[in-house]
C-alpha cells in the first residue's frame, strides 16, 4: 500500500532517522478552486504545472445549493485535465457530521479515484475520525478496483482536534499531512478575532516603561497568534513522518503580510501553505523555496564540515553536527525542488 512514505526520502547523510526526512513531491502551495464556479475551474488547466497542489474545493465557501455541482464540477474537470507530473490533484469533502461527505466520497472514489492524491479532511476532532475515513477510502478503492491508495490530510481547525493532534498524526499510514485551519479554529476557541488567519493589531507586546531607549511613546510589537499552533502541529507530524502546512490567508490584498505569515510557518517547518488567490502562488512557491542564500551557506558548512563530525568556525560562527543537519535539511529540500 502506498502510504505517506512515498512522499519522503531520507536524507543523504548520516544515519537514517524518521524525524528528518523532507517531502519528495513538492507541495508548496495548495491552491484552492471551486469546481462550481465556471469561472475558476475554466483556470484550472492554466494552473496545471504552475502549482504543486491543485485542489477541488467542496467545503467551506461553497454554497449549500452548490454542493452537488461542486462534486460533479470536479468528476469533470478530473476526467478532462491531464495534471501531469509536476501537479497533484487533491480535494477537500465536506465534514464528516455534513449531509454531503458520504456523497463526496462515494462518487469521487469511484468515479475519479485513480486521479486522486489526497483527500483533505476538515474538522477533524480525533483519531476516529481518521480512521472512518481511512476504512470507507478502503471500502470504495476496493470496490472501484484502485490500485493506488488516496492519502489523507487532516485540517486542524478544532479545539479538540489540537488537544488530539499527535494521535491524527499518526492515525493511519494513509496521513499525508495536517494544514492550520485558522478560521474554525478560532471560533471554536472562542478567540475575538474576525479574520482568515494572519496576525491581529491587538496582539502585542508593548515597548518597557522602564526601557532606557524610550523616547516618547513606547514601542508596540505584533506578536504570532499562530505560533503554539503551528509549533505544535510540526512537532506531531515530524514525529510521525508526516508533512506540516499553513492553511489560509484571508487578506488577498496585503501580500506583505501574508509572505511575513507564510514565512514564519516556513522557518518553524511547514513545508507549504493554502493558495486563495494567483497573487498567493508566487509569494508561497517564494517563501516554501529555501533562498538561494540559504543554500550557499549551507553547501558552506557542509563542505567544512568534513566528516560530518566535530565543530568547525565559518564566519566567527561556531558550526557543529547539529548545525550540519540543519543545512542538510535546506540542501535536500533544495535538491527535491530542483528534481
Ligand atoms: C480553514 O478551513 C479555516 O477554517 O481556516
Ligand atoms: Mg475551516
Amino acid at each position: 500500500m502506498r502510504s505517506a512514505k512515498d512522499f519522503f526520502a531520507p536524507l543523504a547523510v548520516g544515519a537514517p532517522d524518521p524525524v528528518r526526512e523532507v517531502p519528495a513531491r513538492p507541495s508548496r502551495m495548495i491552491h484552492f478552486f471551486d469546481p462550481s464556479n465556471p469561472k475558476m475551474a475554466a483556470k484550472v488547466p492554466d494552473l496545471v504545472g504552475t502549482v504543486d497542489v491543485l485542489l477541488g474545493n467542496l467545503e467551506d465557501a461553497v454554497k449549500a445549493d452548490n454542493k452537488e455541482a461542486a462534486r460533479r464540477g470536479l468528476v469533470d474537470i478530473a476526467k478532462v485535465t491531464d495534471v501531469g507530473e509536476h501537479t497533484q490533484l487533491w480535494t477537500r469533502v465536506n465534514a464528516l457530521d455534513s449531509p454531503w461527505v458520504l456523497d463526496d466520497l462515494t462518487t469521487l472514489v469511484t468515479e475519479i479515484g485513480d486521479r486522486l492524491d489526497v483527500v483533505m479532511v476538515p474538522k477533524v476532532q480525533g483519531p476516529e475520525d481518521i480512521h472512518y475515513v481511512d476504512r470507507l477510502l478502503a471500502q470504495l478503492e476496493a470496490r472501484a478496483g484502485l490500485r493506488r491508495p488516496i492519502l489523507v490530510h487532516a485540517i486542524l481547525e478544532t479545539a479538540r482536534g489540537m488537544a488530539n493532534v499527535e494521535e491524527i498524526a499518526g492515525a493511519s499510514p494513509r496521513m499525508q499531512g495536517i494544514s492550520l485551519g485558522p478560521a474554525d479554529l478560532a471560533a471554536d476557541r472562542r478567540m475575538k478575532t474576525t479574520r482568515v488567519g494572519g496576525g491581529h493589531p491587538g496582539y502585542l507586546v508593548r515597548q518597557d516603561p522602564t526601557d532606557g531607549d524610550v523616547q516618547g511613546p513606547r514601542a508596540t510589537y505584533q506578536q504570532d497568534l499562530w505560533h503554539y499552533t503551528i509549533a505544535r502541529m510540526v512537532d506531531a507530524c515530524a514525529m510521525h513522518g508526516i508533512l506540516p502546512y499553513y492553511g489560509p490567508f484571508g487578506d488577498i490584498q496585503d501580500v506583505v503580510a501574508c509572505e511575513d505569515q507564510f514565512r514564519n510557518a516556513f522557518l518553524l517547518g511547514c513545508v507549504g501553505t493554502w493558495t486563495l488567490h494567483p497573487v498567493q502562488i508566487a509569494i508561497a512557491k517564494k517563501v516554501f523555496s529555501p533562498s538561494a542564500h540559504d543554500v550557499a551557506h549551507a553547501r558552506r558548512v557542509k563542505e567544512a564540515m568534513g566528516d560530518g563530525t566535530g565543530a568547525v568556525m565559518l564566519d566567527g560562527k561556531m558550526e557543529d553536527d547539529a548545525s550540519l543537519k540543519q543545512c542538510l535539511v535546506i540542501l535536500e529540500l533544495a535538491d527535491r525542488l530542483s528534481a
